[in-house]
């Protein structure tokens, strides 16, 4: 058993809000937050405002779900059915899309920002119960948190009468058992129950209305919650400075791949892709270019380089191709196979399958089998139209977006790189050379 008793080793930047003391080795201290302002978040909501009027401020700065569909927070607040008790406030830790890690940097590192954020929303929904369900793995972000709430109980921030008033607020950690499907809230939700960790089915099953033990339940991404810690904090101005109006604020970024500066770093919503490879990310390696870029972790399209000067948020990466997603953002240079690269994603979706729907169960392993022959030069010509074929044959009908993520990095890089596909067929074997990918 390996002793993990330090944060994750990861190049970070200081940020303009949820990233502002991420340095400060102590900031992941009660004592310290508070020194940084922590909890006047809290202590204004309680004593000053209504529940109504933090999801007021919430809706004024226009957060957007920092999970990967962007999706307004206070609009999926306001979707909970009135007068039906009790209710929840979920948070999904459970950050399991291949190149995104920044959660965990939040957890690890400045971890009672997330509770206050999750305490404010349990405030503003009604809901005296929260959850974090964390992925397994993040075992000194688990240990760090779970001391924080510890400390958030004895200040006063948590528990019976919260700083004298008449809120009551419980907060547990759960801790998943490592399966990328946990991440999907249905799926989260069962497995909190206890039960398999498989998907439900929407309607009737949409987490605000029919969440945990089909209770309304506010489900969102940590990121998301930190958001809303600032926005009560600081109010809504300070996060809509940063970004474009439709999608304000910032926005927590894993650059990794082949760039000189992989890591974490909070940059403002809005700027061009280029610059996040460029400036963040220092670039592609020496002497080398860029060849491919999936901005959205493994479910978003793949990028060529004539399409990284959209904004990167998440209309501009959609008019770029592509999805901002989960923002991990993962640089290919020209030394890479893109048929390999493809089968890489597959085989990740392959393994992650839960195996509830046929299309996702038969249709992974079958597009990772065919891409795995191609990319060792033993491909037919049709296998090119095949893998296509399915792509259209699972679209739609798998029962959540795993099965449809499967498909995307297929359809991406035979739409852009099909002319490697066929070379792997016409010259028998990977024109990169062995683990190119
Ligand atoms: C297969 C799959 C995996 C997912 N994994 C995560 C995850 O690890 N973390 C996360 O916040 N959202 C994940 N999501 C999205 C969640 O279902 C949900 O939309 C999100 O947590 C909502 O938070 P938000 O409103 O803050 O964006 C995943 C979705 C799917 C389909």
């Amino acid at each position: 058993m390996p002793v993990v008793n330090q944060p994750s080793a990861a190049r970070l930047n200081r940020g303009p809000l949820l990233f502002r003391y991420i340095d400060d080795p102590e900031q992941y201290r009660i004592e310290r937050y508070l020194e940084h302002g922590g909890y006047t978040a809290l202590r204004k909501a309680l004593r000053e405002m209504t529940p109504a009027q933090v999801a007021e401020m919430v809706a004024r700065a226009n957060l957007r779900g920092r999970g990967g569909a962007f999706f307004p927070t206070a609009r999926k607040w306001s979707l909970m059915p009135s007068g039906v008790f009790p209710r929840y406030v979920v948070a999904n830790a459970d950050e399991s899309e291949p190149g995104t890690c920044k959660d965990r940097q939040l957890m690890e590192r400045d971890p009672h920002q997330l509770i206050e954020g999750l305490t404010l929303a349990a405030y503003s929904v009604g809901a005296e119960q929260v959850y974090i369900y964390i992925r397994w793995e993040f075992e000194f972000a688990a240990e760090r948190l779970w001391n924080a709430i510890r400390e958030a109980y004895a200040h006063g921030f948590l528990g019976k009468r919260i700083l004298g008033t008449e809120f009551n607020c419980d907060m547990a950690m759960h801790r998943g058992a490592g399966a990328y499907i946990c991440g999907e809230e249905t799926a989260l939700l069962s497995s909190l129950e206890g039960r398999r960790p498989e998907p439900r089915l929407r309607p009737p099953y949409f987490p605000a209305a029919k969440g945990y033990r089909s209770l309304p339940t506010a489900l969102s991404n940590v990121e998301t919650y930190c958001n809303v810690t600032h926005i009560v904090r600081e109010g809504p101005e300070v996060f809509t400075q940063f970004g474009r109006e439709k999608c304000p604020g910032t926005k927590l970024t894993c650059i990794s791949g082949h760039v000189r500066t992989p890591g974490v770093y909070e940059i403002p919503l809005g700027v061009p892709l280029r610059e996040v490879i460029d400036e963040w990310g220092g670039g592609v390696r020496e002497g080398r270019s860029l060849k491919a870029v999936i901005p959205g972790g493994a479910s978003a399209p793949i990028l060529p380089p004539d399409r990284i000067d959209y904004p990167f948020d998440f209309e501009g990466m959609i008019e770029a191709g592509s999805m901002i997603g989960s923002a991990g953002v993962i640089v290919m240079d020209d030394t890479t196979c893109m048929v390999g690269a493809a089968m890489n994603l597959v085989r990740f979706f392959e393994h992650e399958s839960c195996g509830k729907c046929t299309p996702c169960r038969e249709g992974c392993p079958w597009l990772s089998r065919l891409l795995r022959k191609i990319e060792a030069g033993q491909g037919k010509r049709e296998d090119i139209d095949l893998l296509l074929s399915l792509c259209d044959e699972m679209d739609g009908k798998c029962f959540c977006l795993l099965g449809e993520s499967a498909i995307v990095p297929v359809r991406s890089a035979i739409q852009h790189w099909r002319h490697e596909f066929e070379q792997h067929i016409t010259e028998g074997r990977c024109p990169f050379g062995d683990g190119a990918y």
